[in-house]
């Protein structure tokens, strides 16, 4: 068990300026999030990764808030510390503000201290939304899977002067509407060590490299356990540990040692 007092949004802000990385990973259910906080990691995200981890779906894109809501719940129950984001699913949040409210609302009330939307500036005036009705928001950059097929599948963002320079507007966009976490995901690790530079609220890298404020891994990926062919960003801490825990603790220290990523490895 750590000794921790509970993550919250200021300890989070706190890591940021003093340049402490932030150790996050993807968590579905209560057993594992007992193991991930136990552990010191400091933000369980239940993605909607778990459409495709769990789910064994081809996307996220199928996942429904009630589904979200349901591990939310599960992973609540088994945390003591660390800060819940909680994913908005696709169509959850698209249609109005008030729409995307009374689901966020939803996910608050089974544990979540924190959303996840995806999108770029278009999505702020519902960060500003959520942000003023007492909901912090993180938002999504980069390569978002919820568009996997407007973006013609998985593909690094922003490798050209013209996408960098948009992902770079719609993240100052993002964080002048409130949100207070940036996802970049499959993004060039100069660019999101730019971005985390410029901008006043943590990055946290996902395939960004390691000049992002903290990272996350799915945690099935980092488990080995996904199957088929790792992708170029995920290390599998389990293998050479003891077993979960001791991965879990070893991708710990390496986020917050800077051992990992390495960008001559995991980064583009
Ligand atoms: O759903 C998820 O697991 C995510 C991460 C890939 C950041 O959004």
């Amino acid at each position: 068990m750590n000794n921790r007092k509970p993550v919250t949004l200021h300890r989070l802000r706190e890591m940021r300026a003093a340049g402490e990385k932030i150790a996050v990973l993807t968590c579905y259910d209560a057993a594992f999030a007992r193991v991930l906080d136990d552990a010191g990691v400091e933000s369980l995200l239940v993605g909607d990764s778990l459409g495709m981890v769990l789910q064994g779906r081809a996307s996220t894109i199928p996942v429904t808030i009630e589904e979200m809501a349901y591990h939310t719940d599960c992973v609540a129950r088994g945390n003591r510390t660390a800060w819940i984001i909680a994913d908005m699913p696709f169509g959850s949040y698209q249609e109005s503000a008030e729409v995307a409210m009374r689901n966020a609302a939803l996910l608050m009330q089974q544990g979540a201290h924190m959303v996840k939307i995806e999108g770029g500036g278009w999505i702020a005036p519902t960060v500003r939304f959520l942000v003023d009705r007492g909901v912090p928001v993180c938002a999504h950059l980069g390569f978002t899977p919820q568009s996997v097929h407007a973006l013609g599948g998985y593909r690094v963002q922003g490798r050209d002067e013209t996408g960098a320079r948009v992902l770079h507007r719609h993240a100052e966009e993002l964080a002048a509407a409130g949100a207070e976490l940036l996802v970049l995901e499959l993004v060039p690790a100069a660019l999101a060590r730019e971005l985390t530079q410029a901008l006043s609220i943590a990055t946290i890298g996902i395939g960004a490299g390691a000049g992002c404020s903290g990272q996350v891994l799915v945690l099935h990926d980092m488990l080995g356990v996904t199957g088929g062919e790792p992708r170029r960003f995920v290390k599998n801490f389990l293998d050479g540990s003891a077993g979960v825990d001791d991965a879990v603790r070893k991708y710990v220290a390496d986020v917050k040692g800077g051992r990992f990523p390495d960008d001559a490895v995991h980064g583009f």
